[in-house]
């Protein structure tokens, strides 16, 4: 089952319950499932159902729970959406983009990015032989960049696709924990199998750079400000059962951790206090994988306010013409299973031309979101 599939199949149940809810309204766990009577084991997908919750946009309506296996699981169905679903302003500039169902879904579009670093050659390669022959040097892929590196910054111009790649490792990831069988890490080649079930978290760095959890936190720069932020963020959600869980997958080193956008933080007190906590936040789980993105112009100014020490930076490369056609390829079968009114493909082709190299339409005031 892919994405979408599963995405609407939990839509549907959930329907079907809010529809039963109004018939019997009976309230609680296998009473729940029971009651109803239209729905069956198989119906349900993964373990949220069987607890009776739901979302309301990224907020968890249900039960808490004990488990951490399924506080885990809830917690990443509620992250799927957040992750999973495009903004779709720019192609179709009036559409009301809040409901997810009517956005474009990211696994259906994504299109694999490179860096402007090049790969290295195999071990041993062209030592034995004084003059190597050349040989074209191949651009090492974004995706490879974060596989080899547990912590990195990516790095590109607005537009270029920081965000998106970053959503949509952890997309992968947390839909492969709860659908082992749909094959989610096929569209990460080369990750570790044994890094699969790993637990993304996502931060929005210029979110925690207003929050309280930083704000009010006073004294040196310490983990606990980054910690605060993600508990804050679950409170929020109604997802506060998860906090344990997760903090235990800190303590194992079996998260990714992603913190977009350190460059989106506008005050340059605010952008040191985020990157200072980030960096104590990066030393105290230094097991766990991170990735942080930032503009590469605001990276790489001397005296940089954003720069983080000792973690390798990674710059994301241009499309070439063959991810374009593909991209192109990608956009149009997802507008047209979403049925989007074919002034969008107008808009779509109208953005397109012109641009050579840069993913199109995806610059800074064309409406998207970065
Ligand atoms: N790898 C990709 N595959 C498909 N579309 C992409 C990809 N990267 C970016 N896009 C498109 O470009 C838009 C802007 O990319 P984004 O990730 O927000 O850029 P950045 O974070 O670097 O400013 C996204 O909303 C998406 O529509
Ligand atoms: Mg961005």
């Amino acid at each position: 089952m892919d994405l979408a599939a599963a995405m609407a199949r939990i839509a549907e149940l959930e329907e079907k319950l809010a529809a039963a809810d109004r018939a019997v309204s009976v309230k609680g766990n296998g009473n729940r499932v029971a009651a109803n009577g239209g729905i069956n084991a198989g119906d349900v997908i993964g373990s949220l159902l069987m607890t009776g919750g739901t979302f309301q946009g990224d907020v968890y309506i249900g039960e808490p729970t004990n488990d951490p296996r399924e506080a885990l699981d809830i917690y990443r169905q509620v992250l799927i959406p957040r992750l999973g679903h495009l903004p779709l302003r720019a192609i179709v500039p009036s559409s009301p983009d809040n409901k997810a169902a009517e956005r474009p879904d990211l696994a259906q579009v994504y299109v694999a990015l490179d860096t402007k670093s090049l790969e290295e050659p195999p071990e041993g390669f062209g030592k034995k032989r004084e003059r190597a022959e050349p040989t074209e040097a191949k651009r090492l892929s974004a995706l490879e960049a974060a596989i080899r590196n547990r912590q990195l910054v990516l790095l590109g111009d607005p537009g270029s696709g920081k965000s998106t790649f970053v959503a949509h490792l952890g997309l992968c990831l947390a839909a492969h924990a709860l659908f082992p069988n749909d094959r989610w890490l096929d569209r990460l080649p080369g990750w570790p199998q044994a890094e699969g079930h790993l637990v993304p978290l996502h931060v929005v760095l210029r979110d925690f750079a207003r929050s309280s959890a930083l704000q009010q936190a006073g004294g040196e720069p310490n983990a606990k400000q980054l910690w605060g932020f993600l508990v804050e963020q679950l409170d929020r959600q109604n997802l506060d059962f998860a906090a344990k869980p997760i903090a235990a997958a800190l303590e194992k080193g079996e998260a990714l951790v992603i913190l977009d956008g350190l460059d989106e933080i506008a005050s340059v007190r605010n952008r040191r206090l985020a990157r200072d906590a980030v960096q104590a936040f990066a030393a105290r789980y230094s097991r766990c994988r991170l990735i942080a993105t930032c503009r590469t112009l605001s990276y790489q100014v001397p005296s940089c306010d954003a720069a983080l020490a000792n973690v390798p930076t990674f710059e994301l490369a241009p499309f070439d013409q063959t991810q374009i056609d593909r991209f192109i390829d990608a956009w149009y079968r997802e507008l047209g299973r979403l049925g989007t009114p074919s002034r969008a493909s107008g808009i779509l082709d109208g953005a397109l031309s012109g641009h050579g190299g840069a993913i199109p339409s995806v610059r800074p005031g064309n409406g998207y979101e970065t």
